[in-house]
């Protein structure tokens, strides 16, 4: 086996050096996928963890210059649901059989705290587990969410490079950002980062150091997508991320944090028709459909032709490759001679 790879996964640290050598090398792709799909197996086991998405407002101050919500792309048709429908979907879920459900939106201030935190009292009194995926707030407000009921929360860093971060995030502040992610880590909140493979003029060495912050903050959740430039945004111009990269990213990222949750996401599954099931077979456990209803979730466009989840389908294709849709909320677990 290749010696980079071997310590990995048996000692689950890597260097700078070694990630980059890693990515860099594309000869060594199968056997990567394969150990980052045992190292999954032996820590995570077989079930495949569902996280059910309701996209509940598309209203963004946010200028992030590749996403499709920004506030600038005039071209949108921005809506917010009520908290009655967003507790409707919840319950819609819940019926379905779904154990967690991800509430997510652009970065929307007209939902007060104390709203938010009305919406999620009332849906963890069905069995759920309740993810948050609403953006940078402060301490206070990410703490009064948190004794509300939440259980997780979804935040991106999308680059660690911080002189690209600032040219891809107009007016945001990088060191907010990583503030967010320790204060959600600090509450207790399983904390998901991730992110975005392909942003133009990132580099080998940029991941390598997305990889290892991971690993600084302990994320419990990671989310990797490549970038699929949307027409309406400065990036339109710009190619789209690479799959296999991503794969790379996400399967690197299993081999140094074997016990976290990590999701075959949309936007791999939206470049490559097989995405999701390769992402599953090289370290993902986790699928988030999307459960907002049709007609609104095509205004949730951050990039276009979104791919969809058909669950008979996913049903069927995991039953194919020995996976099962798992009946428990998937928390992480943590091993703890990590
Ligand atoms: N392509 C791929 N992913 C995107 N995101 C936003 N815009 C795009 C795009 N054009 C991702 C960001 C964000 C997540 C919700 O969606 O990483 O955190």
């Amino acid at each position: 086996m290749n010696k980079i790879i071997e310590k990995a996964k048996f000692e689950h640290i890597l260097s700078k050096d070694e990630i980059v050598q890693l990515l860099q090398d594309e000869s060594i792709n199968q056997e990567l996928f394969k150990a980052a799909d045992s190292l999954r197996k032996e820590f995570v086991g077989d079930e495949v963890h569902l996280r059910a998405l309701i996209e509940f407002s598309n209203f963004c101050h946010c200028n992030c210059l590749y996403c499709g919500i920004r506030a600038e792309n005039l071209c949108v048709d921005r809506y917010r649901l009520s908290s009655d429908q967003i507790i409707q979907l919840a319950r819609q879920a819940y019926d379905f059989g779904y154990k967690t459900v991800v509430l997510q939106s652009g970065e929307d201030l007209a939902y007060k705290v104390d709203e938010m935190a009305q919406i999620i009292s009332e849906i963890k009194k069905l069995d759920l587990a309740l993810t948050l995926s609403i953006g940078e707030r402060n301490f206070e407000d990410y703490k009064i969410l948190k004794e509300a009921g939440a259980d997780r929360f979804l935040l991106r860093i999308e680059t660690t490079d911080k002189d690209l971060y600032m040219k891809m995030h107009p007016n945001a502040d990088f060191e907010n950002r990583k503030i967010c992610l320790f204060n959600l880590k600090k509450l207790g909140y399983e904390t998901g980062t991730g992110c975005l493979i392909g942003l133009p003029g990132q580099s080998l060495e940029s991941l390598a150091d997305d990889i290892l912050f991971f690993k600084e903050l302990d994320a419990d959740m990671i989310g990797i997508g490549p970038l699929i430039p949307h027409p309406q945004t400065p990036l339109k111009n710009a190619e789209n991320g690479s799959f296999e990269l991503a794969l790379k990213v996400m399967a690197i990222t299993r081999l140094l944090l074997p016990d976290i949750n990590i999701p075959a996401t949309t936007a791999m599954e939206t470049l490559n028709p097989n995405g999701r099931i390769m992402a599953l077979q090289s370290g993902a456990n986790v699928i988030m459909p999307n459960i907002t209803a049709e007609d609104i979730r095509c205004k949730y466009e951050i990039y276009p032709n979104k791919a969809n989840v058909n669950y008979k389908q996913l049903e069927a294709k995991l039953k194919q490759i020995g996976r099962q849709i798992s009946s428990t909320k998937g928390y992480r677990k943590v091993r703890r001679s990590l």
